[in-house]
C-alpha cells in the first residue's frame, strides 16, 4: 500500500511517502521553491516523493492530508458565539475553501481523475498528525507522546500514549491558549517579524539575565492536569485583528500582541533597531517562562501516562534548549524528536497515521537518520560543474576529482587547515537542520570561526550559535548528560574543560546543540569527522546549514551558486571538489 502524506495551506508545506509501512521519501516544498517556510500546496514536494519512490500518481492508494476542518466544530462555534472575533471568520472560511478543494488540487497537480482522488483521501487532524509523526517512527513501542505548537485545527497542545500501532489521545489545550503563540508574541515584540523567527530568540536568550521573568510569567497561567491559559489581554490573535496568510509563498502573521504587552515590557523593538541588553533580558525571561511551562506540562504527562519514554513533536519541540532539559526535569528517561518536529512533519504523521488505520499492521519502521530527500547522480553533478565552468574559471578555483572515499581525508585536512567547506553529499535532509549532507563545515577549535562564517558567508545575527557534529562515540567526552541525537534537537552543556577546546561551537552559556553522528546513520560524514579527529584530536566539526539567507540548498547547481557568490574556501560535491585560491 502506498500512502502519501501532505501538509498544505499551512506553514512549511511538505510531502512524505510511505510504502507498506516504510518511509521512502519526505521533503519540504521550500527547498524547491526557494522560499523559506513556503505555504500553499506542495506541488513539487509531492512530485518529488513519487519520483524518489519510483511510482506513478495512479499507484497511490491513499492521500492523507494533515488537516481536518470538521474537527472540534462545537468548540469553534462556542468560541465564535462568545468571543465574536472580527476578521478571523473570513480568513478561516477562505482557508477552508482551499482545504475542501484539495482533492481537485491533487488531481490537477498529478493529472488524475478528481473522483479517483476523492475516493482515496483521508483527513488527519493536525495534532494527531503531529503525535503520529513522532510516535510511529520512534524506536519506542510503548511511550508517552506530546505535541506543542502554535495552533492547528483549533488545538495548541495535545498528549497521549503510543502502544504498538495505536496512538491514543488523553488530553489537549485548545485555541486561543498556546505556548507557541506566547513565544511568537514576544518574538514579534523583540522585532523579529518573519514567520519562523522564534529560533533567533532562543539563540539570544543565553546572553541575558531573566529579569523580566515575573512580568512574562503573567502571560500564562499553569493549571493542574497539564493545561494552561493565556492572559488574553496581552494577545490579539483571538480577537480577529491579525492577518495570517497560508497562500502560495512565504507565510505571514501580523502582530499578535496588544499595547498592554508594551506597557508591561517597554516599547517593542523595531526590526532595524540594534539588539541591546533589555532585549537579551526579555529573550532570556521568555525562554525561562516557556521552559517552566513545558516542564510542568510534561511532568503531568509523565505522571498521567506512567511512561518513561517520550515522543515529542510540534513547532515548540524545535526549541532544542528546552528539549535538552526534559530528561533532567520531568522524569522521562528517553526522548525521541524526529527532525521535522514542526508543521512539515505533519505530512509524515498523516502518512503513518493513515497507513496504520488502513492496514492495522504492526509497526516496522524506525527513523534512524534524516536523509529522506532527493539525491542527484554523479552525472548530474558533473553536468552542473560543466555548466558553471566559465564562472569556476573566473573564480580561479582549482578543480579536483577524487576516487572512492579519498575525498574524505582531503576534506578533513582542509577543515583542519582552517578552510570553510561546503559539504554536499547524497540525499537531502528532511527537517529544518542540515545534518551532514547539505552542510557548511569548519574547525570548531578556532575561536574566530564564528565571525569568519557570519561575515563571509552567512551574513546573519552575531548572537546565533553554531552547532557541533560529534562522533557518537565521543559524546560523553565533550558533553554533560547528553543523549544520543542524530537530529540535533537537544542542547546540552559542553564539559567546562572542553569549552576552550571547541570555542566556535560553544554558546555564550557554555552549551552546544549537538548532532551525534554514527557510522550507520551517515557513514561518509562519520568517516570525515573521524579523519578530522585523527588529525586534530577533536572528533567534532562545526556544522551549519548550506545556504545563505535562503532554504538549504537542494541541487548541485544551488550548492555551486552559493559557493561562488559567498566566500567559502572549498566546495565538495560528491567526489568533486573546488578549492578557491589562497587568500592574501
Ligand atoms: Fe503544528
Amino acid at each position: 500500500m502506498i500512502v502519501v502524506g501532505l501538509n498544505a495551506y499551512h506553514g512549511d508545506v511538505s510531502a512524505a511517502l510511505v510504502r507498506d509501512g516504510q518511509l521512502i521519501a519526505a521533503v519540504e516544498e521550500e527547498r524547491f521553491r526557494r522560499i523559506k517556510h513556503c505555504a500553499g500546496f506542495p506541488h513539487r514536494a509531492l512530485a518529488s516523493c513519487l519520483e524518489m519512490a519510483g511510482v506513478s500518481a495512479a499507484d497511490v492508494d491513499c492521500f492523507a492530508i494533515s488537516r481536518d476542518p470538521r474537527a472540534h466544530l462545537w468548540r469553534k462555534a462556542l468560541f465564535l458565539a462568545t468571543k465574536r472575533p472580527k476578521r478571523t471568520v473570513g480568513d478561516r472560511a477562505r482557508n477552508l475553501l482551499k482545504l475542501r478543494s484539495i482533492p481537485d488540487t491533487i488531481a490537477a497537480s498529478l493529472a488524475l481523475d478528481p473522483r479517483k482522488v476523492r475516493s482515496r483521501m483521508m483527513a488527519i487532524e493536525h495534532h494527531p498528525a503531529h503525535l503520529a509523526s513522532a510516535a510511529y517512527v520512534s524506536p519506542f513501542d510503548d511511550a508517552a507522546v506530546c505535541a506543542i505548537d502554535g495552533f492547528g485545527d483549533f488545538v495548541s497542545t495535545s498528549w497521549g500514549v503510543v502502544e504498538g500501532n495505536r496512538v491514543e489521545g488523553r488530553g489537549a489545550v485548545y485555541f486561543p491558549h498556546s505556548l507557541g503563540l506566547m513565544y511568537l508574541a514576544i518574538t514579534q515584540h523583540l522585532g523579529f517579524m518573519k514567520y519562523g523567527d522564534e529560533f533567533k530568540v532562543m539563540g539570544l536568550a543565553p546572553y541575558g539575565e531573566p529579569r523580566f521573568k515575573k512580568e512574562i510569567a503573567q502571560l500564562v497561567r499553569l493549571h493542574e492536569h497539564g493545561t494552561f491559559e493565556l492572559d488574553l489581554s496581552y494577545f490579539s490573535h483571538w480577537s480577529g485583528g491579525v492577518d495570517m496568510t497560508w497562500d502560495d509563498g512565504e507565510p505571514t502573521i501580523g502582530r499578535v500582541f496588544t499595547p498592554k504587552l508594551e506597557a508591561l515590557l517597554g516599547a517593542a523593538r523595531q526590526p532595524s533597531d540594534p539588539v541591546d541588553g533589555r532585549h537579551e533580558a526579555i529573550a532570556s525571561s521568555l525562554q525561562s517562562v516557556f521552559e517552566d511551562a513545558v516542564m510542568t506540562l510534561l511532568s503531568h504527562v509523565r505522571e498521567a501516562t506512567r511512561k518513561t519514554k517520550l515522543c515529542l513533536a510540534g513547532g515548540c519541540a524545535m526549541n532544542s534548549v528546552a528539549n535538552g532539559q526534559v530528561r533532567a526535569r520531568t522524569g522521562f528517561r528517553e526522548v525521541f524528536i524526529q527532525p521535522a518536529a514542526g508543521d512539515s512533519g505533519t505530512a509524515l504523521g498523516a502518512a503513518f497515521e493513515a497507513w496504520h488505520r488502513r492496514s492495522n499492521a504492526p509497526r516496522d519502521f524506525v527513523m534512524r537518520h534524516a536523509y529522506w530527500g532527493p539525491q542527484y547522480s554523479d552525472a548530474h553533478i558533473a553536468a552542473a560543474l560543466e555548466g558553471a565552468a566559465g564562472d569556476i574559471a573566473r573564480s580561479g578555483c582549482a578543480r579536483h576529482l577524487f576516487v572512492g572515499d579519498d575525498v574524505v581525508g582531503w576534506t578533513a585536512k582542509q577543515i583542519a587547515a582552517g578552510q570553510v567547506v561546503g559539504w554536499y553529499q547524497g540525499r537531502m535532509e528532511w527537517g529544518a537542520r542540515a545534518l551532514g549532507n547539505r552542510s557548511i563545515l569548519a574547525d570548531p577549535r578556532r575561536a574566530d570561526m564564528r565571525d569568519i562564517i557570519n561575515t563571509r558567508i552567512k551574513f546573519r545575527e552575531r548572537f546565533r550559535p553554531f552547532a557541533p557534529s560529534v562522533l557518537e562515540e565521543a559524546v560523553d567526552e565533550y558533553f554533560v548528560g547528553a543523549a544520543i541525537d542524530p537530529f540535533m534537537q537537544q542542547v546540552y552543556p559542553i564539559r567546562p574543560d572542553k569549552r576552550s577546546v571547541v570555542p566556535a561551537v560553544t554558546h555564550v552559556d557554555g552549551s552546544g546543540r549537538l548532532q551525534t553522528v554514527s557510522r550507520d546513520g551517515n557513514p561518509r560524514y562519520w568517516q570525515l569527522i573521524r579523519a578530522f579527529g585523527d588529525l586534530t584530536g577533536v572528533p567534532m566539526v562545526l556544522n551549519t546549514s548550506f545556504n545563505e539567507n535562503e532554504p538549504i540548498v537542494l541541487t548541485p547547481t544551488e550548492a555551486l551558486d552559493c559557493f561562488l557568490r559567498t566566500s567559502m574556501d572549498v566546495l565538495v560535491v560528491g567526489n568533486h571538489a573546488l578549492e578557491r585560491p589562497c587568500r592574501q
